[in-house]
């Protein structure tokens, strides 16, 4: 149970809704929007007000009633939420396909996430630049990540390089890997935030198919019970 004076934590449900609030809100101050209730909000996210409330009353009183959320509060608000009001280092570990592409999408840039450096094995491709970041060979990756404070490491290596890199990783100041490979990381104090595209297709993959599935549990309920209507 919760203590007095304790923060309570905010479920991972939540944490995962707050991009889209920030997104969201962000469109409405690009078009000048000034203040917003939760009901437009519900409209434009597809989330109910009432979830939304509770969503934002997690982290302080935002709205006022009869008046709806001021805009650029709540954007600021949730940036600083979401630590997007500093810079993150980062640093980008495999520069093959997955990892060049990452490289070159210039808008984490313009959210405060910084790749700094690249860090691979491969002779032909150390020195080289991936959208003006150079390509350092992996002998200097810890080094450099202390040294310059990276925050966190981008893993785009194949799978099974994973553990050797997580080892390296572990003696530096790195606080999160944002990783894209498909081993399962497990580290006391690093945390890790696995992306999986296919997980993503998958699910397109369920919702194109989900009429065929309802027909086909509507079928199958009708056998069962075939009084039923
Ligand atoms: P790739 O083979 O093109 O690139 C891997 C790069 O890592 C190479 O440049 C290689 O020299 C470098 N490398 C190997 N060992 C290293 C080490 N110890 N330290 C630093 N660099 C090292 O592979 P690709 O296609 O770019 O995939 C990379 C990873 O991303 C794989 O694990 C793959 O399974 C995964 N992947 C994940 C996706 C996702 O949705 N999460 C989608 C596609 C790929």
């Amino acid at each position: 149970m919760e203590q007095p004076g304790e923060i309570k934590k905010v479920s991972m449900a939540v944490i995962k809704r707050l991009p889209k609030y920030y997104k969201c809100l962000g469109n409405l101050l690009k078009n000048n929007v000034e203040r917003v209730s939760s009901q437009e909000l519900s409209k434009i996210l597809g989330f109910t007000a009432s979830q939304i409330r509770q969503d934002l009353n997690n982290f302080g009183e935002f709205g006022q009633q009869g008046y709806g959320y001021n805009v650029l509060q709540l954007y600021t608000e949730i940036s600083k939420i979401l630590g997007l009001n500093t810079i993150h280092k980062m640093v980008l570990i495999g520069a093959g396909n997955l990892g060049q592409a990452l490289a070159n999408y210039s808008e984490f840039r313009t959210h405060g996430f910084d790749i700094i450096a690249i860090f691979d094995t491969n002779p032909n491709l150390i020195g080289r630049k991936i959208n003006n970041t150079p390509i350092y060979p992996v002998e200097d990756m810890e080094y450099f990540i202390n040294e310059n404070d990276v925050d966190i490491a981008i893993l785009t290596v194949p799978k099974d390089k994973t553990e050797k890199v997580i080892e390296v990783l572990s003696k530096t100041c790195i606080r999160g890997i944002w990783n894209f490979t498909p081993a399962e990381i497990t580290t006391d104090d690093i945390i890790v935030e696995n992306v999986h595209l296919i997980d993503s297709l998958f699910t397109l993959s369920y919702r194109i198919n989900e009429d065929k599935l309802q027909e086909r549990l509507l079928k199958q309920k009708r056998k069962i019970f075939p009084d039923r209507r």
